[in-house]
């Protein structure tokens, strides 16, 4: 019979690699739990006009790259490709915006799809941990989220990532730009699908990889000479208390962003060691998208890591995380009554809070060994009837190879004390 496989574009998060996932997203998680923002979780999928309303039903992410389907009951829905539209969604339906002061921050973790072309690191099934601070103009909290995610990246030890900063204006200025864009366009030699890109969403044929492409945008009309007074100075600001917080970034005029309801201050990570997908993480404000997905003004500003491209990062830089061994304390039981007699002390173990495990499957001395030694704890506790007949367990540190007999009654306080 056929055996199955991983769908195309993902993959299996498996020990002991799995372990540098958990400790990615708990980087990530760690600076914003410190910084007032509150965990949110939402469904996998969601309505598919969410999407499409506040995505942008012309980005790829939208038209080309959506899992949408039809429920049995005639809904129609979609997979989350992003998690901001679902959690401004969320945050509008609770009416957390009207319960407190503003901003609400939020932060998440969760998996996203996208029916991308898979190659390294873009996948179909990823994840990524997000933060949104939702219903504030303010700079310093477009700031406080590129400190933030650059504060989470270096305590992961990270160092070859770049930020980009851009400002991609307001419903004032960029209207004007996007004609100006637009009239510039139009003039170019381009292929029928860029052209309807051009008529859409300009900006984006911007952001054009193809040399031929970016040959003929020389000489291109640049937001930057088209931001209004308020759009500058928010920049301004934006980039002087980043600056302010030691943080270096690269003014990238050309960055754009995927999605459609970016306003003013968009910024992207980047990693030179990931090849084409170098993007690790993205970001922005997004002051109109709560008005389009039927809600009152809320400018709100956030972003986005990608956990999958993070640990590719760690990897291509060789950072080697010090995660731990899961496992303290690992019981080998020699015989059926010092099986049932360890099985209770590693209950008492793990209740004690030591991380505890236990030589299952009835395997000799030898095989029991070597479980002790994958498992990677720093002490094994061996018994058997001898041991039991003398109310000890035999204690092996297995970092010094010592070996010693402790009293059974005393066995969690001494593999406490060992161990703090
Ligand atoms: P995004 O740039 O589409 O932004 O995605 C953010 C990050 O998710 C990317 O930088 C990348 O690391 C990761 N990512 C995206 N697609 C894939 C893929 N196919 N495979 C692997 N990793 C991927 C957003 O999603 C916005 N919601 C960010 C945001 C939050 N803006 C404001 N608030």
């Amino acid at each position: 019979m056929a055996t199955f496989q991983a769908p195309k574009g993902t993959y299996d998060l498996i020990p002991p690699v799995s372990v540098k996932y958990l400790a990615v997203r708990e980087a990530i998680a760690a600076p914003l739990r410190n910084s007032g923002y509150g965990y949110i979780e939402t469904p996998g999928f969601e309505d598919v006009g969410l999407f499409a309303r506040g995505v942008g039903e012309s980005t790829d992410i939208v038209s080309k790259e959506m899992y949408a389907f039809e429920t049995k009951g005639g809904d129609q829905l979609a997979l989350r490709p992003e998690g901001t539209a679902s959690v401004l969604r969320a945050a509008l339906e609770a009416s957390l915006h009207k319960k407190g002061n503003l901003p609400v921050k939020l932060w998440y973790s969760g998996s996203y799809y996208r029916y991308e072309k898979p190659q390294a690191g873009r996948y179909r099934h990823f994840s990524q941990v997000g933060a949104e601070a939702i219903g504030a103009e303010d700079p310093a909290l477009d700031a406080e989220l590129i400190i933030l995610a650059d504060q989470a990246y270096r305590s992961l030890g990270l160092r070859n990532f770049r930020i980009l900063l851009n400002s991609l204006g307001d419903k004032e200025c960029r209207p004007v730009y996007r004609e100006a864009l637009q009239s510039f366009l139009s003039g170019l030699d381009l292929d029928e699908e860029t052209v309807r890109r051009a008529e859409i969403n300009p900006l984006r044929v911007l952001d054009d990889k193809r040399r031929d492409v970016q040959k003929q945008l020389v000489g291109a009309p640049m937001l930057r000479d088209y931001l209004c007074d308020a759009c500058k100075a928010y920049h301004e600001e934006v980039r002087a208390l980043v600056t302010a917080a030691g943080v270096v970034f690269e003014d990238d005029e050309k960055l754009v962003r995927g999605l459609d309801y970016y306003t003013r201050t968009t910024f992207e990570f980047v990693h030179d060691g990931l090849g084409s997908q170098s993007a690790v993480g993205g970001g922005g404000r997004y002051d109109g998208l709560s008005e389009m997905i039927g809600g009152p003004a809320l400018p709100s500003v956030g972003w986005a890591l990608g956990v999958d491209r993070t640990v590719l990062a760690l990897e291509a830089e060789g950072v080697d995380l010090d995660i731990p061994a899961s496992t303290s304390v690992f019981a080998v039981a020699l015989g059926e009554e010092a099986r049932r007699v360890l099985f209770g002390k590693v209950t008492e173990l793990r209740r004690a809070g030591v991380a505890a495990d236990f030589s299952y499957g009835g395997k000799g001395l030898k095989g029991s060994m070597k479980d002790a030694n994958r498992s990677g704890a720093r002490f094994t506790v061996v018994a058997g009837e001898r041991d039991l007949a003398e109310g000890v367990v035999q204690l092996k540190d297995m970092e010094s190879g010592e070996q010693a007999p402790v009293a059974l009654a005393d066995l969690v306080a001494t593999v406490q004390a060992r161990l703090a």
